[in-house]
């Protein structure tokens, strides 16, 4: 007889979508944009937010303390990091121009300096980085990618070893396709160098396991609404102890920095320095209890079941004459992109939403690029999370098999 018991980690659909009121109003294949909260969730920010208005903002605030810390602590466990290392931001954009702009005001992007940057980079990710080099006389430089769109890490390697590199900034998963890039070989190769490693992790915290340590990823950025299920408003920041010091965030404020006499401040130690005061504590705790709950569902049931979906829908589409799918890689996530011969992104998915079904359209600015020829400028994405349900990714299917005939 075996002496352990057999844990069953695969994912209780049925419950987790009685759990998430929004599952029984709409498809939602949208969570690449903003997933639906549990109720759970929804309950800790309002619970909160009436709290406040009956007892005032700082004294509920001093209230649920252990809370917060508890939230932080969690983050840092997500990403297998140290809760000293990361801090609660308003979105992955916040953290992530803040964490570039310390590193730019520390003195880590100079004049002729390199940026490199893969080729499914995200919109506001790149623009600071191209503010950055516009502003400090740093240049950007693209990574290539291999025929199938995943990150060329021989091509990444080669440019580390020409010199004058700044940083290295990579995306995880991309806003536009579902390919996963391989950020464990690039962190290998930075390391190997030394050059800082920004990581956009945006689209694949709360859907694959993301181990900053694993990684070797000096900064990480992801945000709350998404895979994770958190509240709009939220974002993670995750800047590595022996990191820290050479950053010097812009915007500080008493609680990232301390006022010491007339003319010193000193910056909080690791990633402290990039703690706001004024935050929307009612949606932190609900991002709190959205990490839990994805925690106690273990990332890597989530990630299968996700790209599971993800993968019975790209076969499902294909299958329709006319529809292409665009994501590439040979390691895909939950995000699926997909044109329709005859059938503008727009109106396909005006379709799905007079369905009832929410897909999204990724357009070429948002992943400038990739999004370029002989790639499709413009693409249908629907994102299924693990608690929609095949019945609900057939349907999207029928209403794409309609348009690609109408
Ligand atoms: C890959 C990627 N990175 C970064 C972001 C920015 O996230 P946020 O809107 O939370 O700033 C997005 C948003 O869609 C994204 O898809």
């Amino acid at each position: 007889m075996l002496d352990f018991a057999i844990v069953d980690r695969s994912i209780d659909v049925a419950a987790e979508r009685a759990a998430t009121p929004g599952c029984a109003r709409v498809a939602h294949l949208n969570n690449a944009g903003a997933a639906l909260p549990t109720a759970a969730t929804v309950e800790a920010v309002v619970d909160h937010l009436r709290f406040e208005s009956e007892r005032g903002g700082y004294e509920a605030a001093a209230a649920v303390g252990d809370r917060l810390t508890a939230l932080r602590a969690s983050a840092a466990r997500l990403l297998g990091a140290d809760a000293k290392e990361v801090v609660v931001t308003g979105s992955d954009t916040q953290s992530w121009t803040k964490a570039v702009w310390g590193f730019a005001l520390g003195g880590g992007i100079g004049r002729g300096q390199r940026l490199l940057v893969d080729r499914i980079a995200y919109d506001s990710h790149y623009l600071a980085l191209l503010q950055v080099a516009d502003v400090n006389g740093a240049g950007i430089e693209v990574v290539p990618s291999l025929d199938d769109g995943t990150l060329d890490v021989a091509a990444l390697e080669e440019s580390l070893g020409s010199g004058r590199v700044a940083l290295a900034a990579i995306t995880h998963i991309g806003t536009h396709r579902g390919l996963i890039n391989p950020v464990e070989e690039a962190g290998t190769a930075c390391r190997r160098v030394g050059v800082p490693f920004f990581l956009d992790a945006c689209q694949s915290v709360g859907q694959i396991p993301v181990d900053v340590a694993r990684i070797g990823c000096d900064v990480a950025t992801a945000t709350g609404r998404k895979w994770l299920r958190g509240p709009r408003g939220t974002g993670l920041l995750f800047v590595r102890s022996d990191f820290a010091d050479r950053l010097r965030p812009p915007g500080i404020g008493w609680s990232s920095a301390l006022w010491e006499d007339a003319g010193h401040y000193r910056l909080r130690e690791g990633a402290d320095r990039f703690l706001d005061f004024e935050v929307p504590v009612a949606a932190h705790l609900g991002l709190g209890v959205a990490i839990d709950h994805a925690m106690a569902l273990g990332l890597d049931a989530i990630a299968e079941r996700v790209g599971g979906l993800a993968e019975r829908l790209r076969r499902h589409l294909a299958e329709i004459g006319d529809v292409e799918v665009h994501d590439g890689g040979s390691r895909r996530g939950g995000i699926v992109a997909f044109t329709v011969g005859g059938a503008a992104p727009a109106a396909v998915a005006a379709a799905s939403g007079a369905a009832g079904i929410n897909v999204s359209v990724s357009e070429a600015p948002w992943a400038r690029l990739d999004m370029t020829a002989p790639r499709p400028k413009v693409v249908v994405r629907a994102s299924p999370h693990y608690y929609n349900t095949e019945e609900e990714l057939d349907r999207l299917v029928d209403t794409v098999r309609r348009c690609a005939v109408g």
